[in-house]
């Protein structure tokens, strides 16, 4: 806690930020909550990170010129914080969301902090945010590290110089249907990444095409997006911001890693409980046409979790699935809470007590 007590030292600390905020837990979305401090961190373009800094949350300055402003130089990603019964404060396999910013920043020609780095900064804004931590069972603390090109560019090249920066937003769940199943609309027209482009890593420029896709879908009355690949449009590839899992049997398949598929955390930790458990997990791919028989189907995604879906539309046929069982995205979704939660053995180490 001592870099906490230095980070607020050199930032305006205020005894304000011990009085509980103002929140009703009980009902938290994903909207932004402005909290207290932020994490940034500097460096030119052919340079390694250093240090970075604890400051107050606030708006940045950029030249108009920046490179992630004018050619989409930035990556992103997520992790949670979450508060335990006892107090205790815990990260979900932080390393992973790291070692995934470096394989993305090496695609976007950027340099980027290394592991430790990238966990510190991440563990420092929890602790320093740490009254913005839902209680137990409430929600977690959204924490949203960013690797851009700030560096002023005209011609298209790598940015001058890059900015690491860290802040947090307390965050309930993703979807406004709560926990209630979705219901995904297959999208036909837009695809969410192409063979060779940057779907694989978590490029700021993966998001903002797929939101028109998105507002069609909710204009219709569907939760979100199934995306199909770009090449045969026939196999199923991702959600707009989350993997996709499906079952049949004792078969649990998911796209395999090619490149337009997002390595998610909870992806990987998820297909980890599901053989703990005994089922038979692929990453495949897999043709639209399987969703049609298949006898569960769910999405994972830090943001969002692990949500059941409960209707496929592809081509004006709706498929529905059956909830009424025990269903298996429940049982997968239940263990990896009760790690998180210290109520079953973390034995892979995955939990990170800050
Ligand atoms: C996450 O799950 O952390 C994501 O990055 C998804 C984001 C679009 C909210």
């Amino acid at each position: 806690a001592s870099s906490l007590q230095d980070a607020c030292e050199s930032s305006n600390y205020s005894p304000m930020d011990h009085e509980n905020p103002d929140v009703d837990w009980n009902n938290l979305g994903f909207g932004l909550m402005q909290t207290d401090y932020m994490y940034m961190m500097k460096c030119g373009k052919d340079e390694e990170f250093k240090q970075g800094q604890m400051s107050r949350y606030g708006s940045i300055e950029l030249s108009p010129s920046a490179g992630v402003l004018n050619y989409g130089q930035g990556l992103f990603e997520g992790t949670k914080a979450y508060r335990r019964e006892d107090g205790g404060v815990f990260l979900f396999r932080p390393q992973e969301n790291a070692l995934r910013m470096q394989n993305g920043a090496q695609r976007l020609c950027m340099p980027s902090p290394s592991v430790h780095q990238f966990v510190d900064a991440v563990k420092q804004t929890a602790l320093a945010n740490s009254r913005w931590i839902p209680p137990p069972g409430k929600g977690s603390l959204y924490v949203r590290p960013l690797l851009i090109g700030s560096g002023p560019i005209l011609g298209l090249a790598p940015a001058s110089e890059y900015t690491f920066l860290v802040y947090a937003s307390p965050v309930g769940n993703y979807f406004k249907e709560g926990t209630a199943p979705l219901n995904l609309y297959v999208e036909e027209e837009f695809h969410r990444a192409t063979r060779g482009g940057a779907g694989g890593v978590k490029s700021i420029s993966n998001y903002a095409p797929v939101l028109k896709a998105i507002s069609r879908a909710r204009d219709r009355g569907f939760s979100d997006v199934l995306y199909l690949d770009s090449v045969n449009k026939r196999n199923i590839e991702e959600v707009s911001s989350c993997n996709i899992f499906i079952l049949k049997g004792n078969v649990l398949s998911t796209p395999a890693i090619n490149g337009t598929i997002l390595e998610g955390v909870t992806r990987k930790s998820i297909m980890d409980i599901a053989s703990d458990l005994g089922y038979q997990v692929e990453e495949r791919c897999i043709p639209i046409e399987e969703l049609i028989d298949a006898d569960e189907v769910f999405c994972t995604g830090t943001a969002v979790g692990v949500a059941p879906v409960g209707s496929i539309t592809y081509k004006g046929n709706r498929i529905e699935y059956r909830m009424n069982t025990q269903f298996v995205s429940q049982k997968l979704s239940s263990r990896l809470i009760g790690i998180l939660r210290g109520v079953i053995e973390d034995k892979r180490g995955w939990v990170v007590q800050i």
